[in-house]
């Protein structure tokens, strides 16, 4: 793989300030931040006064932990606009999240707040090791998702060509590439291993192709999966992180010189871990859920919002800013087995450690008589389809789940091609514990 390390000279100054020149800047911020959500969206000036705190009591970072926090269903509550900053008229553009339930969790950017975004990807396509001139794929879903136009437009300022063909359509992403010849790829990891199936499919090396650099997020992933796509395409594979709520992705990305946990841009997001219980601040290094406060957002300021991702906090390497460690999984994610917290992530380590069997895996949630129990979906690999390696695999498999996340499982192994494809955000967990 290439050194694909950024020059010093080209980043952003702040990325490499000092902790003081961050922590002040961030001050300054943080209180015009709450100053402007308290004065203008009625939710936050409300919950304010309820809790007794005036943004002129913050005097310092600390302080933020007087501030109540904002959740997804504040958003709900408000739909579709109700949580805007600025009259509509000043937003420039709007981007929705599906969700799983109910309505959608509806997002507005002002002209400025687009541009910061631009200007933030374009750093984040830059830490990646993507340089002005680059030929970038970007197969991040265009439209109401964050995704694609989040990426394309920080594509364009750094001052690279997109191709902006969103997901889907595997065989016409594939043969592109090849045609094309891009040094770079944007697009979540379950569907870049679709993406390389297909290369196997159409008689194509991918060691061969021309990508140095796959920017994958949008989902969790796992160093073991970052292993297998960097073996498999011989490039690099780094992690970028962000969230609708906050902006869209680029909100944290790693570095590819260091690849250690994504650098949070804390010039604009503030980040805090909190005990999820208890709501508690905890210190850098603990484990908890991710809490943001945004710190120039005009559109949609966010005050201390709970993400519900769970990571730590350690401090910076790459750069000044700090890092958060690759995220374990969401805590509504969290399957709770018997006892055993157990994450989707702790089982894809487990499945892209056993041979046998390709790196794509769907988790059953269902009821054995009252106990709730779970169902491993995965499939052979063409060399290894036969009765006997798949018994083997399925015996490794459950034995390494047992003995390393510490619970029973049957292990379903389908022929090749068998689980169910992602052409996006991958569904890891299919619940029918209500169908009896
Ligand atoms: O997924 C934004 C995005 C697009 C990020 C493209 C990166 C690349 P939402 O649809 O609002 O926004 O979903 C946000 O996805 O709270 C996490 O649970 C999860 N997520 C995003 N990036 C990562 C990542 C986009 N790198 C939610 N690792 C977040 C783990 C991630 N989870």
């Amino acid at each position: 793989m290439k050194d694909l390390t950024p020059d010093k000279s080209d980043l952003d100054p702040i990325e490499i300030a000092t902790r003081d020149e961050i922590e002040s800047l961030q001050l300054t911020r943080l209180q015009w931040s709450l100053r402007h959500a308290y004065d203008n969206v009625a939710m936050f000036k409300d919950r304010f006064d309820a809790a007794g705190v005036h943004p002129d009591d913050l005097k310092s970072l600390k302080d933020l932990a007087k501030f109540p926090f904002t959740y997804k269903d504040d958003l709900r509550a408000n739909y579709p606009f109700g949580l805007f900053a600025v009259s509509r008229q000043q937003i420039m553009r709007i981007h929705a999240s599906s969700g799983t339930t109910g309505k959608p969790t509806v997002v507005g950017y002002t002209a400025r707040d687009v541009s910061t975004w631009a200007d933030l990807m374009a750093r984040s396509l830059r830490a990646s090791g993507v340089r002005p001139g680059d030929l970038v794929h970007n197969a991040y879903g265009y439209g109401l998702f964050t995704g694609g136009l989040g990426a394309h437009y920080g594509i364009e300022r750094l001052g690279c060509t997109v191709i902006p063909i969103s997901g889907g359509q595997t065989e016409r992403q594939v043969n592109l590439i090849n045609d094309f010849r891009p040094d770079a790829i944007m697009v979540t990891p379950s569907y870049m291993l679709n993406v390389l199936e297909q290369f196997h499919k159409a008689g194509l090396d991918p060691r061969t192709c021309s990508l140095q650099v796959g920017i994958f997020g949008a989902e969790p992933w796992t160093n073991a999966m970052r292993a297998e796509v960097e073996e498999a395409f011989d490039m690099h594979a780094v992690d970028i992180y962000g969230l609708s709520e906050i902006m869209g992705p680029g909100v944290a990305n790693e570095c590819v010189e260091t690849k250690d946990g994504l650098h949070i841009w804390e010039d604009h997001f503030y980040p805090e871990i909190i005990d999820p219980e208890s709501g508690a601040v905890l210190e850098d290094g603990e484990m908890g859920e991710l809490v943001f406060t945004t710190l120039t957002k005009e559109g949609l300021p966010m005050i201390r919002y709970r993400t519900r991702d769970l990571t730590r906090l350690m401090p910076g390497s790459a750069r000044s800013m700090r890092r958060m460690e690759k995220i374990t999984g969401r805590s509504d994610d969290m399957i709770i087995l018997r006892g055993v917290n157990v994450f989707p992530t702790q089982i894809e380590e487990q499945v892209m450690a056993t041979g046998g069997i390709a790196p794509h895996f769907q988790i059953e949630l269902y009821k054995a008589g009252r106990m709730d129990a779970m169902r491993v979906h995965v499939e052979a690999t063409p060399e290894a389809a036969d009765d006997a390696s798949r018994d083997a695999a399925a015996r490794m498999l459950s034995k390494r789940i047992k003995d390393i996340v510490g619970v029973s499982t049957e292990i379903m192994i389908a022929d090749p091609g068998g689980v169910a494809r992602s052409e996006g955000k991958a569904k890891r967990v299919v619940d029918n514990r209500s169908k009896a």
